[in-house]
């Protein structure tokens, strides 16, 4: 191990950027977050100290802002490396306002790029999204498929991330990675912590739960005139825990050495496509809830179906997602039980 040993989570009041810190602590790092608040709230730092016994440390800063950075900066000198959660991610809200992407998602990421220049850190992981192969036909989808047109601010602000990230690593000295998501849902299994959006919530798991508990009369399904099998998309669903600890598994591939190009990229999903009426019948099993739905039209900017080859991260990070799309939900309900105090 490096004399280094402290993580920066950008983002880490957010939803993955939560696990992953719960990840890092149980495997050994010091972590501290650096999270604007604008989308999340700090309370879920309780969460991750009754998790784990280790109080994290949250700078409350807006990475967007030029040299906002500065002042931690100096406080921080033995960062070892960075997992960049911060950004925006709601597809359709980028559509309305793309200033706002850019600003953050981008503007963001050229802020922590200044950081680590200026602090001489090497290491970065990025939280990038399967976004970035647009309406791709090539499933289950590999890392080296091409960037195919994506329908929103939001996925372009991924390519573009990606695409910078590569730039500046070209003639820098450290090395980063990007990992692919495809579709995070459910909570830690304690369900001291999970997705606690400050707006309603958009994705699916979050929108089942919340119609399960009743904080909505009903959910629609985005199309079911889609060329799957039942007519309604398809995605590849995959724990929020899993995703977590690809993230130490990559920052300890990266801190020992273990990558020679500058950037690579991994996908991290179950490699099983689901369709949404598919997921609506098991939450309904797991859980005992009969969910009101109504078939609805096709949420602009959708693709029919997407879902992973993860042999890459398997093969090189060593990675084994343990969790099924059962455990996604019974923890994505329970959370939501929870927070709802039923
Ligand atoms: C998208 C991005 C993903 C990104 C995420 C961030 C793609 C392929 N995926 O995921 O990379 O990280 O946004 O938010 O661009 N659905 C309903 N009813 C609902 C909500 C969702 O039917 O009320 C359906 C959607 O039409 C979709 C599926 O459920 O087919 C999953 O939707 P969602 O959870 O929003 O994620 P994606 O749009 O797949």
């Amino acid at each position: 191990m490096s004399k280094r040993n402290k993580v920066m989570v950008t983002g880490g009041c957010g939803y993955i950027g939560s696990h992953t810190i719960v990840d890092l602590i149980q495997n050994g790092f010091d972590v501290f977050s650096v999270d604007s608040l604008i989308n999340s709230k700090e309370e879920v730092l309780k969460g991750i100290e009754e998790i784990t016994g280790k109080k994290i440390e949250n700078y409350k800063i807006d990475l967007s802002v030029p040299g906002s950075w500065k002042a931690i900066a100096d406080r921080e000198p033995e960062i070892a490396g960075v997992i960049h959660f911060a950004a925006l991610k709601a597809v359709g809200e980028s559509v309305k306002f793309p200033l706002d992407y850019y600003k953050n998602n981008i503007g963001g990421l050229l802020e922590v790029l200044e950081w680590m220049k200026y602090s001489k850190i090497p290491d970065l992981i990025f939280s990038s999204s399967c976004t970035v192969y647009g309406n791709t036909n090539d499933l289950p989808v590999k890392e080296d498929a091409e960037f195919r047109p994506t329908s929103s601010p939001y996925g372009r602000t991924k390519q573009m991330g990606e695409l910078i990230i590569q730039d500046f690593f070209a003639g820098f000295e450290g090395k980063s990675i990007s990992l692919r998501y495809f579709n995070p849902a459910g909570a830690h299994e304690s369900v001291l912590i999970g997705e606690a959006p400050s707006n309603p919530a958009l994705n699916l798991v979050p929108v089942l739960t919340e119609t399960a508990i009743g904080k909505r009369k009903s959910m629609t399904v985005f199309g079911t005139d889609y060329p799957t099998p039942d007519g309604s998309c398809v995605r590849d669903y995959i724990h929020v825990m899993d995703i977590a600890h690809a993230h130490t598994l990559a920052l300890r591939h990266l801190l020992d050495g273990k990558q020679h190009s500058s950037f690579d990229t991994y996908n991290l999903g179950m490699e099983k496509g689901m369709s949404v009426l598919e997921v609506i019948n098991a939450f309904e099993r797991v859980s005992g809830i009969p969910i009101d739905f109504i078939r609805g039209e096709r949420r602009p900017g959708d693709i029919a179906e997407i879902y992973a080859n993860t042999r890459k991260a398997k093969d090189i990070l060593n990675w084994m997602p343990t969790r099924s799309l059962d455990d996604i939900l019974k923890t994505a309900w329970e959370w939501e039980k929870q927070r709802s105090k039923i």
